[in-house]
């Protein structure tokens, strides 16, 4: 039986949340892919990510009495950090398992959630080396499950936080005529995979630059021109968007040397010219400096975008954790265990 718990009177900085979320909900309850994504949850997870920024740190009380759990079986900083804070930002109870978990032992991943799940937890956000995880964890749990990046496939809340960075700058949520020029290892990323999906649907041209080895078969069938020649690419660009070559998953004997890479496709001052006057320099980290990006731009460079990407990354986690834990219909997921 569910006891109901009653909520305290809100503060002003709650009710001018409130006010932008203006009763609205998610029409979903996991997050594994950015296919599920709406353009009304975008719209609705963008409005109140952006009100979130301006409250910086403020302690909401909307997750009061809901536990969070950052599930991460692969390395990160950003997107650990960030789910972590937020969450305890909107006062939800925090753990973590990680690597060293009984996985480690021999676990399977579906009696980890499971175990997880048993705790009662509103939120499980799962970083795997293995593609679909997630999805397979989304299907056995009465938690929300959200994809921190699995695998090769996908990871929904950097394009998220990609995405409200680029609409920003450019002041609208249509991205028509706005050129994008993705740089890198197109082949072994998630993020690319998650981006790609959502600046397409946001109407942007998308050019991807990398040598053959670094591109999908069929890369077209996303709907991007491919470029070998990244000068070719980067002419007229409005944002480039460089990744790292993944040598966790063997992508350096993709290339002669990241020497050699970074002389064909790092991203240098005199490239960076080719692109439009005001173009964005953006990247998911960790940058490999020197290597993807030339050790001007990675943080201080008013072209450079990256710490900004890191702050609307917390922004659009806080949006997503209070929206999919904190709904105003009242609906929940419909998993229900034994
Ligand atoms: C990315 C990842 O883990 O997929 N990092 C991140 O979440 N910001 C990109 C990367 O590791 O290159």
């Amino acid at each position: 039986m569910d006891v109901i718990l009653r909520k305290k009177p809100l503060s002003d900085a709650e009710m001018d949340l409130a006010d932008v979320r203006a009763g609205r909900d998610l029409s979903f309850f996991d997050l594994v892919s950015i296919n599920q994504v709406t353009d009304k949850d975008l719209v609705l997870l963008f409005d109140v990510a952006r009100r979130f920024r301006d409250y910086k740190t403020y302690k909401f009380s909307f997750n009061k009495g809901y536990s969070h759990i950052n599930a991460f079986f692969e390395p990160s900083t950003r997107t650990s950090s960030s789910f972590d804070l937020a969450a305890k930002q909107l006062s939800m109870d925090t753990a973590s398992v990680s690597g060293n978990s009984s996985l480690s032992k021999g676990e399977s991943y579906l009696d980890t959630v499971q175990t997880i799940d048993a705790y009662n937890v509103k939120t499980i956000i799962i970083r795997s080396k293995e593609s679909g995880v997630p999805e397979m964890a989304a299907r056995h749990t009465n938690a929300s499950i959200i994809n921190a990046g699995d695998g090769w496939h996908e990871h929904p809340t950097q394009a998220l936080l990609d995405g409200l960075t680029i609409t920003d700058h450019v002041g609208s949520m249509n991205l028509k005529g706005i050129v994008v020029v993705i740089v890198g290892d197109i082949l072994h990323s998630r993020v690319f995979g998650s981006l790609v999906r959502l600046l397409k649907k946001m109407g942007a041209t998308i050019r991807v630059a990398a040598p053959h080895t670094l591109i999908p078969k069929e890369v077209e069938r996303f709907g991007v021109t491919h470029h070998v020649s990244i000068e070719e690419a980067l002419s007229g660009a409005d944002v480039v968007y460089a990744l790292r070559v993944q040598s966790e998953r063997g992508a350096n004997g993709f290339v002669p040397s990241l020497r050699e890479y970074s002389k064909m496709f790092g991203i240098s001052k005199a490239r960076m010219a080719l692109a439009k006057k005001d173009a964005m320099l953006m990247h998911p980290g960790p940058v490999i400096r020197d290597i993807d990006v030339h050790s001007v731009f990675a943080a201080a460079d008013e072209q450079s975008y990256i710490l900004r990407q890191v702050e609307n990354g917390m922004a659009v986690r806080k949006s997503l954790l209070w929206l999919i834990s904190d709904r105003i219909d009242g609906v929940r997921k419909t998993f229900t265990r034994k």
